[in-house]
Parts: structure tokens; C-alpha cells; sequence
């Protein structure tokens, strides 16, 4: 992309970050057509007006999400992006997300002991618990909305309460995760420049909200994930951008996601009422079930990659400095990787989905998602049934990346 001369105005520099193609509701909610088209005729292409690649095939997907040092998850690899300084300097760039390898692997290893299955088993009663009182409340009308009742907060007060956060502050927390991930209101320069402003402000409040947390722990410890961020910022293996930047980004990265996957899995088993039926007899294994929901409904539709030398994906050439764009939405429908891949399947085998996304930068909260969804759903089984839709309308999240709804009001028969 061309240089930016420092003159031009704030509003024209705004890269678009949301293709044309899904900026409406209908394309929120079923982006699936248009990646049919793209896989077929486009399978790479260079989009003009985001300055970007986007990738659509599984096999070129997975290659990208496994060769790291190709395609870095770190922007200031991506001179074109052309960074305000105050992005550029916000701890959120100072997280595993968006490093690279040794730096990377330093940061994850501060916490990755903690997100192992194991680790986590010790904390199933805890969340049944959670899920209970909510679930409990949530059915006690005949009729709830699944995302505000319930997928909304309990992946919240899990994480909160992980953290060592007070999780009556979710409110909070909601319009923090909310602005983070949501597409501008419009596509004019200045909705795109507010948007930015607005995302800047959020990253602030949340940067001034764990400095405080952080510097509580130094006197006042405890057995929550602060107090390890603390412990390994006062060891000298964390600067103080990048402990704040690990705090906001555990609280932001798991809790819009699992309120996604656990409504998207509702959502999915309301239009397949045979496939319902079994799992509220207790006779579906969930675990195959929700790998399924993260593959056809897969609450994370693209990642952002940045190429630091010329390479070619599919018969393209990608530049040194190129942001390229892996739809791991699209690479979970491609017929290529995938038998019957528009039928929802509730005991797919074998399902090698990226829903997770791949290799280095798999998600670190995989095991936390999946144990929160599947508690969810035994909870909900066990006090409905017969669940069903209360309307057809469906809201989407406002945004091309992350995938859900939000809001899923259904009816039930209590049990
Ligand atoms: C990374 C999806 C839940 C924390 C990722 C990535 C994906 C993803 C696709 C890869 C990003 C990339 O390669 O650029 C999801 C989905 C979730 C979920 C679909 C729920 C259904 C969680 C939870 C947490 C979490 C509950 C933590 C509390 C992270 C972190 C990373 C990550 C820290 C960065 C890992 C790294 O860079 O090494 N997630 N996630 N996620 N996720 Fe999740």
C-alpha cells in the first residue's frame, strides 16, 4: 500500500478491517453462501479496499496457520496497517496473540499450565455450580433467552472468578468485550475513525482497570491468575505492558467466544430437532457435538496474519509486509477437507475443524470453552426439554470475525 503522508487527515487513513461483502445483517448471519463463491472462483484474493488477502480454502488455511514465521500474528510486521502510535504502543499488542516465537512462547508459558485439562478438572464442581444458579433463575418463566440468561454470563463469572476479578462488574466487561470485537456502525470514514477512537478508549479503561488489580496483588495475594501474572511481573519474566496486556486479554478472549459457541450450539440443535431430541434424552455424546458447532458454526470466522517475506498461496504472490486473512469459517465448509460439509452432524468423526485455529497460536482456552459448553448443555438438558425457538428473527454480533447472536429467546418444558 502507499505510504501515508503525515498530513492527510485521521478519517481517510482508517483502513477498512470488514469486508464489503459482510457489513449487513443478512451476511452476519449467513456468511456461508458468499465462502461457497470465494473457495470456488476466489480462492485467494486480494481485497482493495482492506489492503489484504483473503484465504478461503482449508489446505491453504491450515498451511498459514502452521507456517508462523511466514505469517506472523504480530501487525507492526505490517508497515501498510500504518498504526496510530497509541495502538501501537496498547498492551494488547504485547500479548501471545499477536508475538511471535520465543516471545510468544515466554508469554504463553506464564499461564499455559493453568488452562490444561487437568488443572481444570479441579474446578468442574465450581462451574456446574455457576451453571446451576443460572440456569436455575433462567427457567424458572417456561421460557428464557439463552444468550442474556445464560451464555452470556456464566463464561463471564468463570473467567472473572479465575482471574480474581469482581464479576459483578460484567456489565463492564460486556461493553469492553463488545467494542473490541464489533464492526464500525456504518462504512464512512468517520464510522470507521470512531470506532477506532472508541476501541482505543476501551483498551485504556481496561489498561487502567488491571494496573490497579495489578499492583493490589503485590500486597494482597491469592490463588487467582492475577496473582500468577503478578508473581511472574515481580520475577522479572514480564514487563508491565505485557502483564497488562495478559490480564485484558484473558478477560476479553474467552468470554464473547464461549457465549458464541454455547448459543450457537442451541441455536444449531433448535433446526436439527432429531439431533435435539437425542441430546436432551441424554443419548448424543456432547463432545462430538460441540467440536461439530465449532466447526459449522464456528464462533471465530477469521484470523489476521501478516507476511514477512514474499510468498505465494495458491498460484497469488503475497508481499513482504501483506496482511492476510484466513477464514477458518470458510476452511471448516470446504467440501475438500470435509464430507457433506453444509450438514450438521452431531457425531462427525473425523473432525479436524479449526475452529481453534491451528499449530502455535492454538487457542489456550480450548479446554476451558469446551468443559464450560458441555456443562452448559447437560445443565440446560437436565431442566428442558423440548426446546424451540421463540421467534425466527435472529440478531447477529456485529461483526465478519466473531459469529453468534445475541439474543436466542426460546420455549421449553420444564423437567
Ligand atoms: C487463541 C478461538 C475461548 C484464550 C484462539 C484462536 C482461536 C480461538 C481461533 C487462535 C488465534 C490465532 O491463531 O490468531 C476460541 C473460541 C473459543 C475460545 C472459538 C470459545 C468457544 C477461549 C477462552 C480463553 C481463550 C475461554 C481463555 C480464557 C485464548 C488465548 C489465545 C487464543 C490466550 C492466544 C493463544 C496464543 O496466541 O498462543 N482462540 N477461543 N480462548 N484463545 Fe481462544
Amino acid at each position: 500500500s502507499a505510504p501515508t503522508e503525515p498530513s492527510e487527515p485521521a478519517a481517510t487513513r482508517t483502513a477498512e478491517r470488514t469486508p464489503a461483502e459482510l457489513s449487513t445483517t443478512e451476511a452476519w448471519l449467513d456468511p456461508f453462501d458468499w465462502y461457497v463463491e470465494m473457495r470456488e472462483h476466489s480462492p485467494v484474493r486480494y481485497d482493495e479496499s482492506r489492503d489484504c488477502f483473503d484465504v478461503f480454502r482449508y489446505d491453504d488455511v491450515d498451511r498459514i496457520l502452521h507456517d508462523p514465521e511466514t505469517f506472523s500474528s504480530d501487525p507492526r510486521n505490517a508497515p501498510g496497517l500504518d498504526l496510530p502510535p497509541e495502538e501501537e504502543r496498547s498492551p494488547l499488542l504485547e500479548t501471545m496473540l499477536s508475538t511471535d516465537a520465543a516471545r510468544h512462547d515466554r508469554l504463553r508459558g506464564v499461564v499455559e499450565e493453568w488452562f490444561r485439562p487437568r488443572a481444570l478438572a479441579g474446578r468442574r464442581e465450581r462451574l456446574e455450580s455457576v451453571a446451576a444458579g443460572l440456569l436455575d433463575d433462567a427457567v424458572a418463566g417456561g421460557e428464557m433467552d439463552v444468550i442474556d440468561e445464560f451464555a452470556y454470563p456464566f463464561p463471564v463469572i468463570v473467567i472473572a472468578e479465575l482471574l480474581g476479578v469482581p464479576s459483578d462488574e460484567r456489565p463492564t466487561f460486556r461493553r469492553w468485550s463488545e467494542t473490541l470485537v464489533e464492526a464500525p456502525d456504518g462504512r464512512t470514514p468517520e464510522a470507521m475513525d470512531d470506532h477506532r477512537r472508541e476501541q482505543q478508549r476501551v483498551s485504556e479503561e481496561l489498561s487502567a482497570y488491571f494496573e490497579e488489580k495489578l499492583d493490589a496483588r503485590a500486597v494482597d495475594r491469592r490463588g487467582d491468575l492475577i496473582t500468577v501474572i503478578a508473581d511472574a511481573e515481580a520475577a522479572g519474566e514480564l514487563s508491565r505492558t505485557e502483564a497488562l496486556g495478559f490480564c485484558m486479554l484473558l478477560l476479553v478472549a474467552g468470554n464473547i467466544t464461549t457465549t458464541n459457541l454455547i448459543g450457537n450450539a442451541v441455536r444449531c440443535l433448535t433446526a436439527h430437532p432429531e439431533a435435539l431430541a437425542r441430546a436432551e434424552r441424554g443419548d448424543a455424546r456432547l463432545e462430538p457435538l460441540i467440536e461439530e458447532v465449532l466447526r459449522y458454526r464456528s464462533p471465530v470466522q477469521a484470523l489476521a496474519r501478516f507476511a514477512t517475506e514474499e510468498v505465494e498461496i495458491a498460484g497469488e504472490t503475497v508481499a513482504e509486509g501483506d496482511v492476510v486473512v484466513p477464514w477458518i469459517g470458510s476452511a471448516n465448509r470446504d467440501p475438500a477437507a470435509f464430507d457433506a460439509p453444509d450438514e450438521f452432524r452431531i457425531d462427525r468423526a473425523p473432525n479436524q475443524h479449526l475452529g481453534f485455529g491451528r499449530g502455535t497460536h492454538y487457542c489456550l482456552g480450548a479446554p476451558l470453552a469446551r468443559l464450560e459448553t458441555e456443562i452448559a448443555l447437560t445443565g440446560l438438558f437436565d431442566r428442558a426439554t423440548g426446546i424451540e425457538r421463540a421467534t425466527d428473527e435472529l440478531v447477529p454480533v456485529r461483526s465478519a470475525f466473531i459469529y453468534g447472536v445475541t439474543e436466542l429467546p426460546v420455549e421449553f418444558e420444564r423437567r
